[in-house]
């Protein structure tokens, strides 16, 4: 099989060396929350999937985060069992209107460190009523302000277009993460949203970095493998060494309302997501994570196509590797 080939040769699923992330040390800077923005304008790639499941995984390493549900649907809210018709306020009455605080709206999940600041179709009215507005790609950046030094990582699960919204997401965020569903005309949007992302660099928010492309949904199909092969040679080394496989098991978590790290902690998709939160640090957070040089013996070679939980990450750093 290819995949154990490439992992016996040292090589993860995008096909380049897989280093070994190890377990993150605790976050040693305080000051504001990173904040990251999952973005792609394309529908169903699994932004709100991988908000809610790297976050729990985040949570687990005892990062304090926060998820915002940023797409009037509320399907971020329904994911971690907070049903958007059951809200009084949501992050649209802290944009409009003013009375409302970021902290009166905040919610915990039931994950341990994890809360969420929630949406609903409210939300959907927003962008009518902030053009008029002056400074209305900030009223997200005004509304978090307040609660940035309380959290450690905010993520941003933005609704799948490249409306006012997301350009309010964009300007609030220090980071933006795309994920890109491994189907054929999944890179044709991507170019369109570099171009907003430049605009954003250019116009309201310099400080904007591409944190990385997330594949997404990947089967064992050649397809899949022959769009991976085409995310890496479009990006490079800004795609992400974990990828997410297609598994039956996100759908479920939703109807459970749980992550997947609680839902099937031992399984695959858990460990991949656990995987991307140490990947994720290694980048936000340089020095927290020890990033290891693939080795034959490392734990990260056992994996085949899926990325699999590097182990606990006991083992000494040998060669601390460049990323981004
Ligand atoms: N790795 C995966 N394998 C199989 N199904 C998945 C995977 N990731 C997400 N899904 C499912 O695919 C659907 C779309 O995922 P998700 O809602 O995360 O995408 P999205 O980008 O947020 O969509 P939208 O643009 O509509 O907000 C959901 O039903 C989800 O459960
Ligand atoms: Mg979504």
């Amino acid at each position: 099989m290819a995949a154990s080939r490439r992992s016996r040769d040292g090589l993860g699923p995008t096909g380049r060396p897989l280093p070994h992330f190890g377990r993150p040390h605790p976050r040693q800077a305080g000051g504001p929350a990173e904040v990251i923005a999952l973005c792609n304008q394309k529908g169903g790639v699994g932004k709100t999937t991988t908000t809610i499941n790297v976050g729990a995984a985040l949570a687990e390493y005892g990062r304090r985060v926060l998820l915002l549900d940023f797409d009037p649907q509320g399907a971020l809210g329904a994911g971690v069992g907070i049903h958007p018709h059951t809200l009084e306020h949501t992050i649209y009455d802290v944009m409009i209107g003013g009375e409302v605080s970021a902290q009166d709206v905040i919610r915990p999940t039931s994950v341990p460190g994890m809360d969420l600041l929630p949406a609903n179709i409210d939300l959907s009215g927003a962008e009518l009523l902030l053009v008029s507005e002056v400074g209305r790609e900030q009223a997200l950046t005004r509304a978090l302000r307040p609660i940035r030094d309380a959290y450690d990582v905010i993520l941003i699960d933005c609704q799948p277009s490249l409306g006012l919204l997301t350009v309010n997401a964009l300007t609030a965020a220090d980071w933006v993460m795309i994920p890109v569903e491994c189907e054929y005309f999944s890179l044709r949007g991507v170019a369109l949203l570099q171009d907003t992302i430049g605009k954003i660099q250019d116009r309201t928010n310099p400080d904007l970095r591409l944190l990385g492309v997330l594949p997404t949904m990947v089967d064992r199909t050649v397809h899949a493998r022959e769009v991976l092969g085409r995310v890496v040679e479009a990006f490079g080394e800004q795609v992400f060494h974990t990828v997410v496989t297609r598994t039956v098991k996100f759908p479920e978590t939703t109807v459970a309302g749980v992550p997947i790290t609680t839902y099937a902690p031992d399984s695959a998709a858990a460990a991949a997501y656990r995987q991307l939160a140490r990947e994720v640090l290694a980048r936000i957070e340089p020095g927290s994570v020890a990033v290891t040089a693939p080795d034959h013996d490392a734990p990260g070679d056992a994996q085949h196509g899926a990325a699999g939980d590097g182990g606990a990450g006991e083992d000494p750093p040998t060669e601390q590797l460049a990323l981004g």
